[in-house]
């Protein structure tokens, strides 16, 4: 099917190689002209979804009911960002939308800097730089920045990374976690099967994990369930020593009671790449000296960011073509009445 009467939106400008494929598509293209640091705002969202037949958005824009009723002819939303959370898949699914996303190529990029928050917090990295450039250092010291271990060390006692979300980032962090000799325990209710039959971890408890791991590391998607799954209560549970990673979702966090824990040693500090409201920060956090604060750049390598761009790209040439998505997230949709009549095959799909 010819692309060239087809219309695509794009709500900031997306990674050359994916912007390479819209563009060579024949289809228009579309790139929202809000402030790069701004972002569309609601009414060029709905005015960009009006007039396009594929909407390609970012995990900072709500797409919304409203903004998936804006028009009926939309065939589909292609995010680029593994996360979808900003999207109400529900009401996509019950409109006839189908919705696709990244998965897989930010995995191995995403765990790398999992790990670079676990070695920045243990081992005061930032901390350190700023005492650097700041000029402070005048003389070695042995009691100078001490920070934590996260292999054995020279004591030989084994380390435990405790792993909440079994999926393929918290495996590939899992994995990672064998290089520092260190013992892995996983949480994931949703794939207990794939912990208890994984090689590079052993299933605990929630609560238990949170009371035997010297890192706890989140990478379970945010849903109704898993907000504030950590709150004061687990912080409560951890070891005063340990820190805690998020580079999944802010809202799985309750931000307001880790700047508590922070100031008040109820654990031993943070590294944090999301926020509860982001771009904001809960008052307080950027004080921490224990908390290493990252701006959502997980998968920012120039390679898995053009990755990422490239697949979102192929899937909203897949809805243009009203072909089946290859990364679509509500597969269900493809049966649904609402989406035969929006492709206007009705009983043909
Ligand atoms: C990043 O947070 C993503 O979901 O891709």
């Amino acid at each position: 099917m010819g692309l060239t009467d087809m219309r695509v939106f794009v709500t900031r400008k997306i990674p050359g190689p994916g912007m390479k494929i819209l563009e060579g598509s024949g289809a228009a293209v579309t790139v929202c002209q809000s402030r790069e640091d701004a972002g569309v705002t609601r009414e060029e969202l709905l005015a960009g979804v009006r007039s396009s037949d594929v909407l390609v958005p970012l995990l900072t824009e709500p797409i919304d009911r409203e903004v998936l009723a804006a028009n009926e002819r939309l065939l589909g939303v292609a995010q680029m960002a593994v996360g979808f959370n900003n999207i109400d898949v529900e009401a996509a699914t019950d409109l006839g939308v189908p919705v696709t996303n990244t998965p897989g190529v930010l995995t191995e990029t995403t765990a790398d800097c999992a790990w670079a928050l676990i070695l920045a917090s243990a081992r005061r990295v930032p901390q350190a730089h700023n005492y650097m450039v700041g000029g402070n250092y005048k003389l070695w010291g042995p009691n100078l920045l001490l920070g934590d271990d996260v292999g054995p060390g020279g004591s030989g006692i084994r380390k435990v990374l405790g792993v909440i979300g079994y999926g393929r980032i918290g495996q590939a962090v899992a994995k990672r976690a064998w290089g520092f000799d260190m013992d892995v325990l996983a949480f994931d209710p949703y794939n207990r099967d794939g912990v208890e039959s994984s090689e590079f971890a052993s299933w605990a408890d929630f609560d238990d994990l949170l009371e035997r791991s010297d890192f706890v590391t989140l990478h379970n998607l945010l849903t109704e369930e898993t907000h504030h799954l950590i709150g004061a209560a687990e912080l409560r549970k951890m070891k005063p020593t340990a820190h805690l990673i998020n580079a999944a979702r802010g809202p799985v966090v309750d931000e307001k009671a880790l700047v508590q824990a922070l100031q008040e040693g109820w654990i031993g500090g943070a590294g944090l790449d999301v926020y509860e409201d982001e771009p904001a920060m809960a008052p307080g956090l950027a004080e921490c000296e224990n908390a290493v604060l990252l701006p959502h750049v997980a998968s920012a390598t120039s390679d898995t960011r053009g990755l990422m761009a490239t697949m979102a790209a192929n899937n909203a040439i897949a809805h243009l073509r009203r072909e089946r998505a290859p990364n679509v997230v509500n597969p269900e949709v493809y049966e649904t009445e609402a989406y035969r009549n929006r492709i206007g095959t009705s009983g043909s799909a």
